[in-house]
This record gives structure tokens, C-alpha cells and sequence, in this order.
């Protein structure tokens, strides 16, 4: 049995080492973002890694809007009777990819700001999820959501934070109406993961070096770290873990 695996984000950083990861257990992927050749892109890498594999499907559209993510799921539904896997890796920091004028006039840029991260983050997965949520196989499907170490430290100015943290509580609500069909939900939470497009052009050495010695291992972490943790979850081996946040960040949390 083929499974079908749905990532949003899937062209870059978390969500195409998540890609890697289930394309090498030869599932049927879906790539999902609003970049078409990026998507386009992923889909090839992975097709010379594994010809073998069931070529991707790539679907583009923004998530954050529910008109655009109706479209998303609509062609979803078309082509696939059931969801093994739903990753929902599509998600960022407005700030870190904004220039700083964006969001600059007064109380009107603090609104945009902490509407544009809670749509980014919070919409993007719940439009998706809500979307597929009757689709996902009964009994063995996986939902999985990517928060932050963000959701338990802060994010400087509270907006990216507070938009993962949301993600906690849905994901219990979730895992509970969900759990009876034997359906897990579950959240990893990441700290710095390298070789990603979140921070754009904002890290700066020093920043880095300050967020790798906060880790316990001294190291950053890989895209590969955060997918082998989304792999696990989304195996049978883990099918009586649900309603949790894995956090994957070397003990940065409580890091000195
Ligand atoms: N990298 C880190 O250090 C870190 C740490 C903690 C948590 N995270 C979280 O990890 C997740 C994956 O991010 P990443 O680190 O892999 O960074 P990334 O490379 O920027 O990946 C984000 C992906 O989401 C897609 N995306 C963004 N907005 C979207 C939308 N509205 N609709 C559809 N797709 C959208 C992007 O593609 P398009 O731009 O083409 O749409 C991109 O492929 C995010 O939720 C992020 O917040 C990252």
C-alpha cells in the first residue's frame, strides 16, 4: 500500500527533509506552497535521489487565505481517496522576512504584524488540517504540526511566539476529537535549524553562534533532525503518542 504523505512547505528547509524522509519509504507526496517552481525544483531533486519513487505532486497556493486554500484541498480530495500524513512544516516569521519599514507606522504596523505571523502560522495549518481532516486514513493516520521554541522562550516581540504557541492547544483539541478514530496529533517544536529560508538575510554570526551555544550538544540543528522526529511520529511504532509537543532543539530551552 502506497501511503500519501501532504507536506506544506514541502520545497524547502523542514518541510523537504520531511519530503526526503517519506519519499525514501516510497510514499506518494504532495508539496504544497506558493512558489511553483520551487515546488517544481523539489520535485526533481527528489526524483534523481529516488526514481523509483511515485513522482510528487506539486500544488500551489497560499494557505493563509481560505479561498486559495480551498483550492489546495479541493484537488486534494480530487486525487486522493484517503491522508496517511498530514506535516504542516508551511510557516515563518513575518518579521524576519519583512524589511523593518513594513511594519513601521505606529499601532497600524503592530496589527499587521501580529495578524500577519497568527495567519502565516496559525491559519496556514488550520486551513489545511480542517480542510483534510475527515481524509485522513482511519485508523492509522498522522497529523503533525511545526511550532517553535519560540512558543516556550518568546520571540523578542511576542508575535511569531504567540502564533506557534496557538498551535499547542489546537493541537490537544485535535488529538482528542481525533484520537477515538485512531488518529494522533502531535506538534514538534524546533529551536535553530540551519540550511533553512526562515531567517533570511537577518541572522548575523554572532546571533547564530549565541543560539548554537545555547544548545547542550554545542551544534545547530539540521532540517534532517526535525524530519527524522516527524518521521517517528508519523510511524505505527508511534501510534500511542498523541497530543504532545516534541521539542527538537538540543536543550536550548534550558540552555545556558
Ligand atoms: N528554521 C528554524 O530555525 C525554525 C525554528 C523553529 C521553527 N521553525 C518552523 O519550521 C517550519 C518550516 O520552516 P523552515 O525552517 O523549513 O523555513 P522555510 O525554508 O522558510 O520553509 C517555510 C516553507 O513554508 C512555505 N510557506 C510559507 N508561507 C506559506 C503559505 N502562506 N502557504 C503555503 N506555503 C507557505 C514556504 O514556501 P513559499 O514561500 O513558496 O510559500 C516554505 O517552503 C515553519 O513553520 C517555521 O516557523 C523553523
Amino acid at each position: 500500500m502506497t501511503n500519501v504523505v501532504v507536506i506544506s512547505g514541502g520545497g524547502t528547509g523542514i518541510g523537504f527533509a520531511s519530503a526526503v524522509y517519506f519519499a525514501r519509504k516510497g510514499a506518494q507526496l504532495v508539496l504544497l506552497g506558493r512558489r511553483a517552481h520551487i515546488l517544481t525544483d523539489a520535485a526533481k531533486r527528489l526524483a534523481a535521489e529516488l526514481p523509483a519513487a511515485p513522482a510528487a505532486l506539486c500544488l500551489t497556493g497560499d494557505l493563509s487565505a481560505a479561498e486559495s486554500a480551498e483550492g489546495v484541498v479541493g484537488r486534494i480530495r480530487e486525487a486522493f481517496t484517503h491522508v496517511d500524513v498530514l506535516v504542516n512544516a508551511a510557516g515563518g516569521s513575518v518579521v524576519m522576512q519583512a524589511s523593518d519599514a513594513q511594519y513601521a507606522d505606529g499601532l497600524a504596523g503592530v496589527a499587521r504584524r501580529w495578524t500577519d505571523n497568527f495567519r502565516l502560522n496559525v491559519l496556514s495549518t488550520v486551513l489545511l488540517t480542517e480542510g483534510l481532516r475527515d481524509r485522513l486514513r482511519s485508523p492509522g493516520g498522522r497529523i503533525l504540526f511545526v511550532s517553535s521554541i519560540a512558543a516556550y522562550r518568546g520571540s523578542v516581540q511576542g508575535c511569531y511566539a504567540a502564533a506557534k504557541a496557538a498551535l499547542h492547544p489546537y493541537t490537544y483539541d485535535l488529538a482528542t476529537a481525533l484520537g477515538p478514530k485512531g488518529i494522533t496529533v502531535n506538534t514538534v517544536a524546533p529551536g535553530y535549524i540551519r540550511d533553512t529560508e526562515f531567517f533570511g538575510e537577518k541572522l548575523s554570526d554572532e546571533r547564530r553562534e549565541t543560539l548554537i551555544a545555547q544548545t547542550m550538544n554545542k551544534r545547530p540543528g539540521t532540517p534532517e533532525d526535525v524530519a527524522n522526529t516527524i518521521g517517528w511520529l508519523a510511524s505505527p511504532e508511534a501510534s500511542h503518542v498523541t497530543g504532545q509537543i516534541i521539542q527538537v532543539n538540543g536543550g536550548a530551552e534550558r540552555g545556558r
